[in-house]
This record gives C-alpha cells, sequence and structure tokens, in this order.
C-alpha cells in the first residue's frame, strides 16, 4: 500500500514537472551582443544598423517617444555626426507646443509616439521584458545570460511560423516566441528587406539582431557611463580595503607582536 502510494506520488511529481516544462515561456535563443559583460560596449556600426531598420520598418507602426533625437549623436551611442542628426530630425512632423501647429522636428524633439493605436512604445520595450527566466522561477538562467530583453525581441522578429487567423475582425500571426502563441504584429522583417548604408544587405535574423541593440540602446542609453562609474568603484574599493589592512595591521602591531612573545 505504502509502495504503491510512493509510486503514485512519484508518478504526479513527474507529471506536474512535465507539465512546468511545457508552461515556460518559449525557448529564446542566446544572442552575443557587444553590450554584454562587465567590459561590454555598444557597437556603434550596430546601433546606426539599427536605427536605420528602426526608421525603414518599425516607425511606420511604433513610437519611441521617452528618445530625444538630439541622442543620436551621443558618444557611446549612434554617436552619428550632428548635421546628421538634424538633417535626420526633419523626417518626422510634430506638433509644436506653443503653436499648437504641425512642423518638422528638429534635434530638441523626441520621436514620434506610436503610429497605429495597438503597437506598443519601443522606447523602454528592451527592459520591460525578459527573454530568460527558470529553471521553475528562480532566475538562475538570468544571472547567467542577463534579462534577455534584446534576445526576446530578435526571437518575436524571428518567431514567426507563417500560420495566421482571424478572430473578431484582428488577424494574428503565430510566433513561437510571444507569449501565447498569437501576436498582432505582421512579420516585419524578411531577409534583404533593409539596404545597409555600406550597400550589403541581411538576412532576418542580422536585421532582427541589429535593430534589438538599437533598442536595447534606447531603453538604456547610459550603459556604457554605468559600467565605466561600476569599473572605477571597484578599483577604488579595492584600493581602500589594501590601505585598510595595511592600517589595521599597523595599528596592532604592537599589542600582537607583544602576544607572540609572551
Ligand atoms: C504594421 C505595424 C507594425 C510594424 C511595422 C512593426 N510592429 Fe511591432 N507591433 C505591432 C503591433 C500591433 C504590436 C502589438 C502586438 C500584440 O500585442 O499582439 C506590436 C508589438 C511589438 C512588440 C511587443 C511584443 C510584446 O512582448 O508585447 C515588439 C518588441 C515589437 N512589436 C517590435 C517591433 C520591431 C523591432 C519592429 C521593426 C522591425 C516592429 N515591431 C514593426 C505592429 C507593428
Amino acid at each position: 500500500m505504502i509502495r504503491n502510494l510512493t509510486l503514485s506520488a512519484i508518478a504526479a511529481l513527474a507529471l506536474t514537472a512535465g507539465n512546468a516544462i511545457a508552461a515556460e515561456t518559449a525557448h529564446i535563443e542566446d544572442v552575443a551582443f557587444s553590450f554584454e559583460g562587465p567590459f561590454g560596449a555598444f557597437d556603434r556600426n550596430q546601433l546606426q544598423r539599427g536605427l536605420q531598420v528602426h526608421t525603414e520598418v518599425c516607425s511606420a507602426c511604433h513610437g519611441l517617444t521617452f528618445v530625444p533625437i538630439r541622442t543620436l549623436s551621443d558618444e557611446g551611442g549612434p554617436a552619428l555626426p550632428e548635421e546628421q542628426v538634424i538633417a535626420y530630425a526633419k523626417n518626422f512632423t510634430v506638433t509644436d507646443k506653443d503653436t499648437g501647429e504641425d512642423r518638422e522636428a528638429t534635434p530638441t524633439d523626441h520621436f514620434p509616439a506610436s503610429g497605429l493605436e495597438n503597437a506598443p512604445d519601443l522606447s523602454l520595450m528592451a527592459k520591460a521584458r525578459a527573454g530568460f527566466h527558470g529553471p521553475y522561477g528562480t532566475g538562475i538562467n538570468q544571472m547567467f545570460k542577463g534579462i534577455g530583453g534584446p534576445e526576446y525581441i530578435t526571437a518575436i522578429l524571428t518567431g514567426y511560423t507563417g500560420e495566421e487567423k482571424e478572430q473578431a475582425g484582428t488577424v494574428f500571426y503565430e510566433n513561437h516566441a510571444f507569449p501565447g502563441g498569437w501576436i498582432a504584429m505582421p512579420p516585419p522583417l524578411s531577409d534583404d528587406l533593409v539596404e545597409y548604408a555600406d550597400g550589403h544587405s541581411a538576412s532576418t535574423q542580422h536585421l532582427a539582431e541589429d535593430v534589438s541593440a538599437f533598442l536595447m540602446w534606447t531603453a538604456e542609453p547610459k550603459m556604457m557611463a554605468r559600467k565605466q562609474t561600476g569599473f572605477v568603484a571597484v578599483l577604488f574599493l579595492t584600493l581602500l580595503s589594501v590601505l585598510l589592512y595595511l592600517t589595521n595591521k599597523r595599528i596592532w602591531a604592537g599589542v600582537k607582536g607583544k602576544k607572540k612573545h609572551a
């Protein structure tokens, strides 16, 4: 009887564990982005390519309202020359706060809001979503791979299966990476969709990684400065520890020395 009970308990446990695995969100591939790790930095060329993908494709539906256009020339970011930023700003029309009239944007304006009502703003998306979880809600995966926001965006952009269905007048597209499996965003990227400024075109995966890196920058434009400050702080604390250790030895030298002889 007891043996039977134990067996069924083990079977039940195995079953629930199996279900838990199935219920976990989609498998998201780790991408070796240049900005990961304590010494990682944004790849300026990749950010510029990502900006191009955003401008030519994503900006048709999505906004970036938290990003001032002038920051495109910031060091550590896409670092575009000032004249290019001024020219770039002219792509957008904004409503002037003072006059209430529409005018060309200038670098001091922010990127416009989403043009499509149900398309979320992408400014902070790379930090609002997580690519890695578990195992079983422990978050250990995130300790090694990071939160995985940019990986999640890459996975969404490359996770379409080609299936679609219509529900209550909205078309949904099957997507492995999207929780629930069906997303209202039509597949935005395809191979060679964007021709980069250097003349070469890129695979869907490449385009997706570039725009994800760019969206990581929009979500955390000061990442390089933060890492640098952290590095200086660690150096300073190491030095301070050595000095305190030596001071401590010096202060107690007399007392400790006496004990030895006693
Ligand atoms: C035709 C309009 C359209 C285009 C173009 C488009 N999107 Fe979307 N996007 C949407 C809509 C609509 C949603 C909301 C989908 C939903 O909630 O089912 C969405 C959602 C998203 C999400 C959020 C997923 C989540 O977890 O909530 C991300 C990330 C995203 N888009 C990234 C992009 C990127 C990057 C591009 C450019 C390569 C892009 N989109 C191009 C319409 C678009």
